[in-house]
């Protein structure tokens, strides 16, 4: 069964996603983490996350090692992240690889901006997992607080803006819900229950 959640910066779906993962006993791909690696190795290399060809070249020579950096997190790749993922070679690049791991028995939950409609349409089960910008940057600042980094809340909410009108607005594969996908709201929800809602959709999926 391959399970495919989409939605904005914050909305919760990687806490979901690893949720539900640890409940079903699938693999779960944060496919946020392969563009934010792009995103990183350019910045390391002292490239603009806006060349085309530098982006391309991160996508398809991604170190693995990359991919467990805490630097992935930061503000600064976040919003780097969106800028190359604005590039269709970037996307090309990382498409076989997200397919291939979403078809590997016994399944997979896979989370980002374009699984339900580009990535992987034919997924059995399609969240799109919200929450309004001012919930998610609440979030976003309570976490860098945590984190220790110095954070202003409305720069945290014109970030995500900022990001989700770029995400949503770009021509290759924009974030958006696919027909079929089941909305969740999380803006009132806990963890919890967010994920009581999703088992009830993929209950409901795998009787249909
Ligand atoms: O989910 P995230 O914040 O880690 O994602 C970082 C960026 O990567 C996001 O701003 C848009 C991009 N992204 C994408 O374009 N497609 C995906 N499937 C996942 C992420």
């Amino acid at each position: 069964m391959i399970i495919a959640i989409d939605g904005p910066a914050g909305a919760g779906k990687g806490t979901l996603s690893k949720a539900l993962a640890k409940h079903l006993g699938y693999p779960h791909l944060d496919t946020g983490a392969l563009y934010r690696a792009t995103a990183l190795t350019v910045l390391r290399a002292g490239g603009d996350p806006e060349d085309p060809k530098i982006a391309e070249t991160a996508a398809r020579s991604l170190d693995t090692a990359v991919l467990d950096s805490p630097d992935l997190r930061t503000a600064e790749v976040g919003a780097a992240s969106s800028q190359v993922a604005a590039i269709p070679g970037v996307r090309a690049a990382l498409l076989d690889f997200q397919r291939g791991f979403a078809h590997r028995p016994p399944g997979a939950v896979l989370d980002g901006r374009d699984l339900g409609t580009v990535v992987v349409p034919e997924a059995d089960v399609k969240l799109f997992v919200t929450a309004s910008a001012a919930v998610r940057a609440g979030r976003r600042h309570q976490e860098l607080q945590e984190r220790g980094e110095p954070s202003i809340y409305a720069r945290v909410l014109a970030d995500i803006e900022a990001r989700d009108a770029r995400d949503a607005g770009r021509a290759d594969a924009p974030m958006r819900k696919a027909k079929d996908a089941v909305e969740i709201d999380t803006s009132d929800l806990s963890p919890s229950e967010v994920l009581a809602r999703a088992l009830a959709v993929i209950e409901a999926a795998g009787t249909e």
